[in-house]
């Protein structure tokens, strides 16, 4: 089935017990027992399992073509499960270009705990070779990146990892389910931050890891969950699902709306770079081409003039709204730099844009104005 369908009726038909065909928020953290000791719905208390969280993970999973999936209270949940599968003294390569939470949970959580890490250019997957140890147990990719729209080549990267003999997780959060297959061309592990498009109202935080096979890894997952305890509550459970209804459609929009701003600004006087996988000017649009069926909502534009003329620009702005994340159909703007950490290696002059779904000839005509001199 095509994943307009698979998003509406990958989670859950109508209830069994009631018709409902809007699932039931299961609020409950306890499950009864027959007399006999056994479970016959087979949930027992909700950290290990509740329906909405199962109907969500069985979602994902369908949308990702993955084995299994396990939803997590945040995307950097979801991040840190993957890093505490792994053990003291195992080696991850990172992408150069990746959300600065993930290089933070890295360099100030996973150090600590022996992870060591290497952060390579992946926009050239053979640097990734370059940097496989013995020890070496992820390859970590995240394409299209943030806050830079780097692309790297998902299908080249996890054939290095495995011929290396590690394990390559995608963190496929900027283009969705929609835009990118990762475990079709090859990766292990998908990673999303659900407060992003998956949810996509901005009324949400979750985060969710799919396995292409629910294997040993998988299980040290699930077990890191549900003894870890960072799950994914009901009701977030719940709106996920509702939001995921809608994704493919969604996804359409943004980036059609972002392809229309892209476009607009790059041969905008005033704009030093943009970023964006959908442009020819684009170094990775060959492989963004191949791997993606749609380029996605995020754009980021370097303003001319440095840091003073990009927070002018961000000050003008009417129907953008000023704030961070992603996703929602609100258009936001950031600035970037400001909220990374100081030599993140975000350009101090680049704004990154969420394309919301409003009109895009608005989008474009607010970017107008907040671009004058
Ligand atoms: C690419 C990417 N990965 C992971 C995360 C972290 O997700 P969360 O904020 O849900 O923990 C974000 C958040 O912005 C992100 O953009």
């Amino acid at each position: 089935m095509h994943p307009e369908t698979l998003a509406i009726h990958g989670a859950h038909g109508p209830d069994a017990a009631t018709g409902a065909v809007a699932p039931a928020i299961h609020l409950s953290t306890t499950f009864e027992r027959s007399a006999d000791g056994s479970l016959p719905h087979g949930y027992l208390y909700a950290r290990d399992a509740n329906p909405n969280r199962v109907a969500l993970e069985r979602v994902l999973a369908v949308l990702e073509g993955g084995a299994a999936a396990a939803a997590f209270s945040s995307g950097q949940a979801a991040t840190a499960a993957v890093f505490q599968a792994l053990g003291p003294g195992d080696h991850v390569v990172l992408p150069a270009s990746v959300y600065y939470g993930t290089k933070k949970l890295a360099d100030q959580v996973f150090a600590r705990w022996g992870l060591t890490t290497t952060s390579v250019d992946m926009r050239d997957a053979e640097n990734v070779a370059a940097a496989l140890r013995p020890e070496t147990r992820l390859v970590w990719v995240e394409t299209p990146s943030n806050p830079l729209l780097a692309v790297a080549d998902i299908a080249r990267i996890a054939a290095l990892a495995h011929a290396g003999g590690a394990r390559c997780a995608v963190d496929n959060t900027w283009a969705t389910p929609v835009g990118q297959q990762p475990i079709a061309l090859g990766a292990d592990l998908v990673m999303h931050s659900t407060t992003k498009y998956l949810g996509g109202h901005g009324d949400v935080m979750g985060g969710a890891l799919v396995a292409r096979t629910d294997d040993e890894l998988f299980q040290r997952v699930r077990t890191i969950q549900t003894a870890g305890g960072a799950i994914a509550a009901p009701f977030d459970c719940w709106l996920v699902v509702r939001g995921i209804k809608t994704l493919p459609h969604r996804v359409r929009a943004h980036s059609a709306n972002a392809m229309a701003v892209a476009r607009f600004l790059e041969v905008h006087p005033n704009v030093e770079a943009v970023h964006y996988p959908g442009l020819a000017s684009h170094l990775g649009h060959a492989i963004a081409k191949r791997q993606m069926t749609a380029f996605g909502g995020m754009v980021s534009v370097q303003v001319r003039g440095g840091r003073e003329a990009s927070l002018r620009t961000k000050a003008r702005v009417r129907l953008f709204t000023r704030a961070t994340s992603l996703g929602g159909p609100e258009s936001l703007i950031e600035h970037r730099a400001s909220v990374e950490a100081p030599g993140s290696g975000t350009p101090d002059n680049l704004l990154r844009l969420s394309i919301g779904l409003e009109h895009p000839d608005d989008l474009i005509t607010d970017l107008d104005q907040a671009l004058r001199d």
